[in-house]
């Protein structure tokens, strides 16, 4: 393991909001008395009414509950746009960047609030109200941004959903949040290619009901089916209302989204966020590990389908009244130095982007990004999953010209925000290392049995106390909640990550220890796409491990059983990749099929995924025991496959 260390350069001590010993000391206190704390950090946002009861939050054993500042009454949309009227009104807080670089545009705080009333009032007029579950299905563009503001403003809870998802994955996120309400737009536009989303919004309301109203942001303009009575268009309903609406009052823990994310079993599960530990949160880690200061030109290249586009496109930058920029592309189109390219168009100080964006553009060379300027950048960030440190010392050589600091930030969509980064002023950084806990984060590697590992060591990471920005529940299914993340080391948070501990106290994410997966930096249970495999006609059985991939980190490696009678051949792999992205979407597409005729089980019918794990990644000479198994020669059969495909 590499262990080269990056200082601190003294600008940067100078001009960051902490140094070494700011942070050390700062950290010191959160932990020993995160009410007071928490108490001083909640000033950081607007209350109606301030909180007096900061933390009051249990993991068990007993009833697992989670609260922050509960009596506290604010609303994220006013702190994010209205707080900011009275000095920013005339600053940028969105640059939108198209898919087209001919198109882009900049959207005032004060636009941004008649934007959002604008969206408010049409969605207030068809019957959203405080609770209501409102789905967002849309490209990137500024409209999406002004749908979830919207709904933070009514006090509706918005689920945003990927574009890339299917109309299947749509429709279950529909039905488990019984949402009568969807923004979409005609279609995306990504690449230059068009994404169908209000077909999909039609065919995933074909599968679910329930769906009252949808509201359809033109887009492309391409001609698309309208219900009378159920669609309406976004430009037309909003001729028809002001660009003035009350915010709702919303208590500290009323919810402000739900995101579904993949776990190891079953479907995907509604993450629950609330709204002013959320929004603390955000802005806290938002300034302190970008280093924001006024002025600065803010990136991050993440969709806001996923947490990152949520609390780093949106929710901490307009919360600290920054400008935000939000990219509607790829990072290849319409040429692979398009990211750099925007930096230099925009003035970009600040970039966050992921691992799999690095090593796929360091596959290119050096020329696409050194013929551009990017003078103005500061700092970069990365996320997503772990960085190897090749693709850091290319992201810091040639991308910041070994002039800017990189923050490796770990978190979740549970987390709500980052809970381990550099701060760029004061944490020295080695590549591949996301090192210290930020403020009121307390890590623990701990062991399969659950004990506590000091010092320099290796295991699984959990966290041992409630932060502000934590979900509060699975929505619908509190149980599963508990289960999920506090059954296995009773009384702790499990990540369902592993780590390595150094003599420094840094922290390396070693990955996943369940049976999630990180594709791309996008996130998948593996018994999602094994049982989109099995509902094929002619699959039998599936069982689907990740394998490590050069670009993508991991790779989706499927082992299919076929029923009797059907033939393996190259067709019915196409077909069969072909049906993963029909039933999920294209980031679940499997990379590798191998038809197997039987897959390990134990006697009791339980398959051996460690085994196939192992398969997967080449290891056969570390197959370890396979005496227990029912067939112990399907192993042999697999092995034998798999090295013919090499
Ligand atoms: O395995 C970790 C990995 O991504 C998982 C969380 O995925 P998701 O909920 O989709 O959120 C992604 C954006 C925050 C984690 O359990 N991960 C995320 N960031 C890092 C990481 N692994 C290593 N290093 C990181 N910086």
């Amino acid at each position: 393991m590499q262990e080269k260390i990056y200082d601190v350069s003294p600008e940067w001590s100078r001009r960051a909001y902490v140094d070494e010993a700011g942070y050390r000391a700062k950290y010191v206190a959160s932990i020993k008395d995160p009410t007071a704390f928490w108490a001083e950090e909640a000033e950081r946002i607007h209350w109606f009414r301030e909180p007096t009861r900061i933390k009051n939050t249990n993991f068990g054993p007993g009833e697992v509950s989670i609260r922050w500042f509960e009596d506290g009454v604010t609303n994220v949309a006013y702190n994010c746009i209205d707080r900011h009227l009275e000095t920013r009104g005339d600053q940028v807080a969105i640059i939108w960047e198209g898919d087209d670089p001919s198109e882009s545009k900049k959207i005032t705080y004060r636009e941004l609030h008649d934007e959002v009333c604008r969206m408010a009032n049409v969605m207030r007029n068809r019957g959203v109200t405080k609770g209501d579950r409102v789905t967002i299905y849309m490209p990137m563009i500024p409209e999406a941004a002004y749908a979830m503001l919207a709904c933070a403003r009514l006090g509706a809870i918005h689920s945003v959903v990927f574009g890339g998802f299917s109309p299947d994955s749509l429709a279950g996120r529909i039905e488990d949040a019984k949402s009568a309400f969807v923004v979409t737009a005609d279609e995306g536009l990504r690449g230059g290619r068009k994404v169908p989303l209000k077909e999909n919004v039609d065919a995933a309301i074909a599968r679910v009901g329930g769906v009252d109203h949808v509201l359809v942001v033109r887009r492309t303009g391409s001609p698309v089916n309208m219900v009378p009575g159920r669609d309406v268009y976004y430009d037309e309903a909003a001729e028809m209302v002001t660009a003035d609406c009350p915010v709702e009052e919303m208590n500290a823990e009323d919810p402000l989204f739900i995101l579904y994310t993949s776990g190891s079993t079953g479907k995907p599960k509604g993450v629950l966020h609330t709204t002013g530990g959320y929004l603390v949160w955000a802005g806290m880690t938002h300034q302190y590990v970008f280093d924001y200061h006024d002025g600065d030109i803010y990136w991050c290249t993440a969709d806001v389908g996923w947490v990152t586009g949520h609390t780093y496109i949106l929710y901490g930058p307009l919360s600290n009244g920054a400008t935000t920029l939000m990219f509607e592309g790829v990072p290849t189109f319409p040429s692979i130095s398009r990211f750099w390219e925007v930096i230099d168009k925009h003035n970009v100080n600040i970039f966050y982007t992921a691992p799999t964006a690095i090593r796929s553009l360091m596959q290119a060379g050096e020329e696409p990004v050194k013929k551009t300027s990017r003078k103005s950048l500061r700092l970069l960030g990365s996320v997503g999953e772990p960085i190897n440190p090749e693709a850091w010392e290319w992201y810091h050589r040639v991308v910041g010209d070994g002039r800017c600091p990189i923050v490796d930030t770990w978190w979740q969509t549970e987390t709500g925000g980052i809970l381990i980064s550099p701060l760029p002023g004061a944490i020295p950084q080695k590549p591949g290392s996301a090192t210290l806990p930020f403020f009121g984060v307390k890590p623990e590697v701990v062991d399969s049995e659950g004990k506590v590992l000091e010092g320099a060591t290796e295991g699984n990471l959990v966290i041992a106390d409630s932060w502000p920005g934590q979900m509060r529940t699975v929505y619908g299914d509190h149980e599963r909640f508990v289960q999920t993340y506090f059954s296995t080391y009773p009384g702790k948070y499990f990540t369902g990550d592993g780590c390595r501990r150094d003599a420094d106290g840094y922290y390396w994410i070693t990955g996943r220890v369940d049976d999630v997966i990180n594709v791309s930096g996008h996130r998948m249970g593996t018994a999602e796409v094994e049982s989109a495999l099995v509902a094929h006609p002619k699959v039998s059985e599936a069982a689907v491990v990740g394998y490590p991939h050069d670009i993508k980190g991991q790779g989706i490696y499927a082992y299919v059983t076929l029923m009797a009678g059907e033939q393996p051949s190259e067709d019915l792999r196409k077909e069969l990749v072909a049906w993963v992205r029909k039933e999920i979407g294209p980031i679940a597409s499997p990379d590798l099929i191998q038809f197997a005729p039987g897959l390990p089980k134990t006697r009791s019918g339980k398959i051996m995924r460690r085994i196939l794990r192992k398969i997967a990644e080449d290891e056969y000479g570390n197959l370890g025991d396979t005496s227990t198994l029912a067939d112990p020669t399907v192993v042999d059969d697999l092995v034998t496959n798999r090295q013919n495909k090499r």
